[in-house]
């Protein structure tokens, strides 16, 4: 079967774009990362994608006068790659009710919270201050409300007595990692449908269960 068409959106560290690059190196993994687009030339994550030998462009927001002329380059750009779907990892720019439209369900991008807990910045100290047990991250379809839509799977972490931000953050990512491979898989392998705006995957016997069914 065809691999996937895949791009990768990013704005800075890119672990998790590294992440998805490792899993698509191996031979049978169904999706392929065709291009790493950037709104910040100094993304770290891009020098990350010239190793792996995938094409970057970096499209700064700042030469742009409207969001609507940024994101309409970024769809030109992800057009003229014939890309299929587009993965969100750290991309610091909200995009338009227009692009996120075009892009419906070929959308997706990763949260460090368990959804719909905890959306926008600062989701670590959040969680630390209301006390919770667990933490965790969320990849999900994108729709126009941020860190909104259908959620494809979420990855489980605990809490621990002494914890700070940046303890939690680093157990949060590596479940990140984890978490955004297996969704891109899932979507690659036609093992994911919505209905009503939920997700649905199909199992290895081939029935369809909710996302968020244990
Ligand atoms: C991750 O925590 C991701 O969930 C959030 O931004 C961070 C990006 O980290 N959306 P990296 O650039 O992938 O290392």
């Amino acid at each position: 079967m065809a691999r996937l068409r895949v791009a990768v959106l990013i704005s800075g560290r890119g672990s998790n774009l590294q992440a998805l690059i490792d899993a698509c190196a191996a031979r049978d993994f169904p999706a392929e990362i065709r291009l790493v687009l950037s709104n910040r030339a100094d993304a770290a994550g891009l020098a990350r994608a010239n190793a792996a030998c995938i094409a970057t462009k970096v499209i700064p927001h700042r030469e742009f006068a409207t969001r609507s002329e940024f994101d309409a380059a970024l769809d030109g750009a992800l057009q003229a790659a014939d890309i299929e779907l587009v993965c969100l990892a750290g991309f610091m720019r909200l995009l338009g009710e227009d692009f996120v439209a075009r892009w419906h369900d070929r959308l997706i991008n990763i949260h460090p919270s368990l959804l719909p807990e905890f959306r926008g910045l600062d989701t670590h100290k959040r969680a630390l201050a209301a006390g919770v047990p667990f933490a965790g991250c969320t990849v999900h379809y994108v729709r126009a409300a941020v860190d909104d839509g259908p959620i494809i799977v979420q990855r489980k972490v605990p809490v621990l007595p002494g914890d700070d931000e940046a303890a939690l953050a680093a157990r949060v990512l590596e479940a990140e990692h984890q978490a955004y491979p297996l969704a891109l898989r899932l979507i690659a392998e036609q093992r994911v449908r919505i209905r009503d705006d939920r997700v649905e995957l199909c199992d290895n016997d081939g029935g369809w269960r909710d996302a968020l069914s244990a």
